[in-house]
């Protein structure tokens, strides 16, 4: 992240409006899923969670359960730490670890990061009331500027990065984040990443074509939302929500696609649609056990070991930095 002087700040900023329409004025249309979170998609994802095809949460939750001391063996080693957890939503796994270490006497603070302000409160309410002695710092802001202070603390850090989300970038862009990532840890930090794996293709799109069809929603509320800020015209009925899963990439991909031929209005722009011309709109990659050890070594992490479920439908991977 440019961060070192104004300039490069300012210019890695940009504007709602200037990602919307530079993503629908490109060759191949894409819009970027950072903006799928406003109220109604902070509402949807939490329900996409709880869903049963969504089998993410629960192999998690699975495998915290069912690990939860070799988990703790792993990351302490019987002095005090922190974890610091990248994008915690509602905590809902998170908890059952924290609940534990807690009841083993293990002496940690817990830091979860995030760039909303209302999500921490939710969360901080919700952890406090079920573990009161909990030592909870929230951070709020973005991850990069929650590692920056990593390298500094005077005591061992542990990263989470949970469900998966190492998933919603590219193989480029997951090897970019994790050298990062990598070079803030000191010796002896971990990281402690959940990773869905490479499974029947059929499981793997119903998670994200789900029958009730949220997750549509979920894609459909992105052109609400741009409708409302942008004063634009899209026509939800004129799109299809379509995640597409290609079993030798492991990238499951979603789109919305225009159904017709049609304008819309977003700003100040007149965008064009083709008829069946398709949005690209978030990446949510599964690996398998070769691809995650390129990815360690690519990004300069010695893998030290992993967790899965009974059917090995999701891994929880700990690695050192070098
Ligand atoms: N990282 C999770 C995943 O890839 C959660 C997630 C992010 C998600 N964006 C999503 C789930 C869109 C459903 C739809 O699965």
């Amino acid at each position: 992240m440019g961060t070192n002087n104004g300039e490069s700040l300012i210019d890695s900023i940009s504007t709602f409006e200037e990602d919307i329409i530079s993503g629908l004025l490109s060759t191949k249309k894409s819009l970027p899923s950072k903006y799928f979170y406003d109220e109604r998609g902070d509402e949807l994802f939490q329900q996409i969670m709880h869903l049963d095809e969504y089998y993410l949460t629960n192999k998690e939750l699975e495998i915290f359960n069912r690990h939860k001391q070799g988990i703790l063996d792993t990351i302490s080693d019987g002095e005090p730490f922190r974890i610091i957890e990248l994008g915690a939503g509602d905590g809902l796994k998170t908890k059952i670890l924290l609940k534990y270490f807690m009841d083993q006497g293990a002496k940690f603070t817990y830091r979860p990061v995030d760039i909303s302000r209302n999500v921490l409160e939710i969360l901080e309410e919700n952890l406090l009331e079920e573990i009161p002695e909990l030592n909870i710092q929230s951070f709020e802001g973005d991850y990069f500027e929650a590692l920056e202070e990593i390298s500094e603390s005077p005591e061992r850090d542990i990263v989470f990065f949970l469900g998966s989300n190492i998933g919603n970038f590219s193989k480029e862009e997951a090897v970019g984040f994790l050298s990062s990532l990598q070079e803030y840890l000191k010796p002896g930090d971990l990281l402690f990443m959940g990773v869905d794996m490479k499974k029947d293709p059929a499981a793997i799109l119903s998670a994200y074509n789900d029958s009730r069809g949220i997750t549509k929603e979920f894609n459909l509320n992105l052109l609400d939302r741009i409708n409302a800020e942008l004063s634009a015209d899209f026509k939800r009925e004129n799109f299809m929500h379509y995640p597409y899963y290609n079993p030798q990439t492991g990238e499951c991909r979603s789109y919305l696609i225009s159904t017709v031929e049609q304008e819309v209005k977003v700003s100040d722009e007149l965008i064009h649609f083709r008829a069946w011309e398709a949005i690209f709109m978030e990446i949510s990659k599964k690996y398998d056990e070769v691809q995650l050890k390129k990815l360690a070594g690519e990004s300069g992490f010695n893998i030290i070991t992993s967790f899965q479920d009974e059917m090995k439908w999701f891994s929880d991977v700990v690695w050192s930095k070098e």
